[in-house]
């Protein structure tokens, strides 16, 4: 973002006071085993080594052609990593594995109904339903080389299936995170330009079957109108041979895959030789414009990079069964379900369904069942997990050598209940910091190498160079609070925005950046948005974000995608969200409208405005309350005050209010919000 677009760091977002936490020690056992034990790495990858450290990171893959350079930065700060390479990622996440691994598990798919048998798939069975599958997309759906495709699919086994079928043929797959609404789907169909949708007809959330086709023809008909066609609906069952969705398939545009794949038994697909930086996925998340953003990952490098941290930090070896709870709508499920962990020849574990059903037991029971010994979670999980269950873990037999925290800042406390309880006091844990845009981690300990602290993440991971700036661009020292950027780029960075490059200069390199033409990466410091401070120590603790995103239940959303969202209620005259403090979900959007004149504020009027958001964006952007205001507090220039409307959710102090344009206003806000 550009200078003058950055908001200002409210008090809010810099004043969580935690104090300093004690050291925690991974165990003698934990360190012998580890992938990555010895402290000399962090030499290896200092800045002079800078880009050849990452040479390494490619080696842990296999190459039809090796790279001509490491680091191409002709077009900085689209950075090609790997140059020349060909690889395939299919290829590395599968069939490099079948010689020695054929009948290993790749995927135990765990159905969210108890009664439900788990599926454990080989790698061998892998291979032949990617293999089946890619054939059907390159001669049904007549997908090739460089097109787009949407997939809007829940946590099924599925759904890796799709995506890696996609890389196999050189497509590029969007994945659009299953709760998300028809209407979020059909926003990331026009802008990737998709003519094929994969779905799933149904899927269980809380013990019901759920309809999900709907949201394909809902989608398929929103993205007709804003011109783009959907020729091609490729429909998984949820029960193959069983459709379980009401609403009827499409003659002529829905196929059902598993019919349909009764044709292509036995065919095997080539894996397409890709360059290292031609796009393997597109993953759209939340910035400051109503619009999402499709962050484009590529081959060579986004592989590399999962592969290395999936081996060095999350401490994979190929006899582990790996367990991420997280969504692979998400990016932490493309890194860290599917990609990283197949690459290096893991089991990972799929759950199609809610943590905590049918009880606060469930996951420690999936744990103990499948032997799971490294577990991934986010702070909103583990926070759920903590409320409804404190006692559960230990009626379980599992053992945990490592364990991972994502997404959110966590609390010391949270923290320290995962550490004894879930993990028994036994396991290494770490915290990572990262980014849909930056593909793997950026702040993390090495768990073989460094002691944790409660509610920091640690230094960057070897090879990133975090640094803290002020707004003036000036390096801020140990405990201020300023913006966490990185020096240099890294092999997982996100090559561009999907057909907007000015977009993306601006947004991540716009703040720094005083050299646009420069062709030298030490010009174009990436801003991550968010604020951090840093100890004595080199630890970071980070502690959110500078522009409009909120993190809700881990899910990144932007308050202008909330605004926008509640702005096509016609009664609506302006909207503003504000983050508010939610013991569970870490945050939550409290949405104030301010409505046309000459209509009446009433219940049923709140209730269709959330109801329009959820439409819109999908059940998790539901707001906590929809504050039917006389007015909004505004600046005399006309600015709407959301840190006064953030104060007010918070019963926070709104501060001196007196210069606004409109002070009454804020009593009369108050009022309403204290007595409800
Ligand atoms: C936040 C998720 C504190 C941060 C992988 C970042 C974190 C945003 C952490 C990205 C962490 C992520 N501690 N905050 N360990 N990890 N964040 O794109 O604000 O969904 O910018 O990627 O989540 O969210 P995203």
């Amino acid at each position: 973002m550009s200078k003058k677009e950055v908001l200002e760091t409210t008090e809010a977002q810099i004043a969580v006071h935690w104090k300093e936490e004690e050291l925690y020690y991974p165990s003698s056992k934990f360190i012998g085993q580890a992938n990555l034990n010895d402290p000399a790495i962090f030499d290896k990858f200092s800045l002079d080594n800078f880009p050849d450290y990452y040479t390494s990171f490619a080696e842990l893959l296999t190459w039809y052609k090796y790279w001509d350079e490491v680091l191409d930065t002709s077009d900085a700060p689209c950075y090609k990593w790997f140059k020349g390479g060909k690889l395939n990622a299919s290829y590395n996440c599968i069939d490099r594995h079948l010689e020695k691994n054929k009948n290993k598990t790749a995927i135990h798919f765990v159905p969210e109904l108890e009664e439900e048998n788990v599926q454990h798939i080989t790698y061998q069975e892998l291979y032949v339903r990617v293999n089946e599958f890619a054939a059907l997309l390159r001669d049904t759906a007549k997908l090739k080389r460089g097109d787009r495709v949407t997939i809007h699919m829940p946590m099924s086994a599925e759904l890796p299936i799709t995506m890696l079928a996609c890389a196999r043929l050189g497509v590029i797959h969007s994945v659009v995170f299953g709760g998300f609404s028809a209407s979020a789907s059909a926003d990331r169909i026009v802008d990737s330009q998709s003519r094929v949708l994969i779905v799933t007809d149904a899927y269980y959330r809380a013990g019901n079957l759920l309809e999900h086709k709907k949201n394909a023809d809902d989608a398929v008909k929103i993205a007709a109108e804003q011109g783009q066609v959907v020729d091609t609906v490729l429909v998984w069952e949820r029960y193959p041979g069983k459709y379980s969705a009401d609403t009827p398939m499409v003659e002529g545009r829905d196929i059902s895959v598993n019919a349909e794949l009764k044709k292509y038994y036995g065919k095997r697909v080539e894996p397409e030789q890709m360059l290292s930086e031609d796009p393997l996925f597109l993953m759209y998340t939340s910035g400051t414009t109503g619009k999402p953003k499709g962050c484009q990952h590529g081959t060579g490098g986004y592989l590399a990079y999962v592969t290395a941290m999936s081996k060095y930090i999350q401490d994979i070896h190929p006899e582990d069964v790996y367990w991420c709870m997280a969504d692979i709508g998400w990016i932490t499920g493309h890194s860290f379900i599917v990609y990283g962990p197949l690459a290096l020849c893991a089991s990972t574990v799929i759950y199609e369904g809610v943590p905590t059903y049918p009880d606060a037991g469930r996951s420690w029971r999936i744990a103990q069942e499948l032997d799971v010994n490294i577990f991934h979670t986010a702070p909103t999980a583990i926070r759920a997990l903590r409320k409804l269950g404190p006692d559960e873990p230990a009626k379980y037999n599992y053992d945990f050598k490592h364990m991972t925290t994502v997404g959110e800042p966590i609390e010391p406390a949270v923290w320290k209940w995962y550490e004894s309880a879930v993990g028994k006091g036994r396991a290494a844990i770490v915290d990572t910091y990262w980014q849909t845009e930056t593909g793997g981690f950026l702040c993390s300990t090495v768990p073989g190498i460094s002691p944790m602290k409660p509610g920091s993440c640690g230094p960057g991971v070897p090879g990133i160079h975090p640094i803290i700036f002020d707004d003036e661009g000036k390096p801020v020292g140990p405990g201020i609070a300023g913006n966490i950027c990185i020096q240099n780029p890294w092999p997982g960075m996100f090559q561009t925005i999907w057909g907007d490059r000015d977009r993306f200069v601006d947004t991540y390199f716009g703040m720094y950046n005083t050299k646009p033409d420069s062709k030298d990466w030490r010009d174009w410091p990436y801003l991550t948005g968010d604020a951090a401070t840093v100890g004595e120590d080199g630890y970071y603790r980070v502690l959110g974000r500078i522009d409009d995103v909120i993190n809700v239940s881990g899910h990144r959303l932007g308050t202008k995608e909330i605004e926008s969202a509640a702005l096509v209620a016609d009664e609506v005259a302006e909207a503003a969200v504000v983050p508010v403090n939610h013991e569970i979900k870490g945050k939550e959007p409290d949405l104030y409208i301010a409505l046309k004149p000459g209509i009446e504020a009433t219940d049923e009027l709140a209730k269709k405005i959330s109801d329009v958001v959820c439409e819109q964006i999908g059940k998790i952007a539901k707001p906590r309350k929809v504050w039917l205001v006389p007015d909004m507090p505004k600046t005399r220039s006309g600015k709407i005050m959301r840190r006064v409307l953030g104060a007010i959710s918070n019963k926070g102090d709104v501060g001196n209010v007196m210069t606004l344009a409109n002070p009454e206003v804020v009593e009369e806000i108050k009022d309403m919000v204290d007595n409800s």
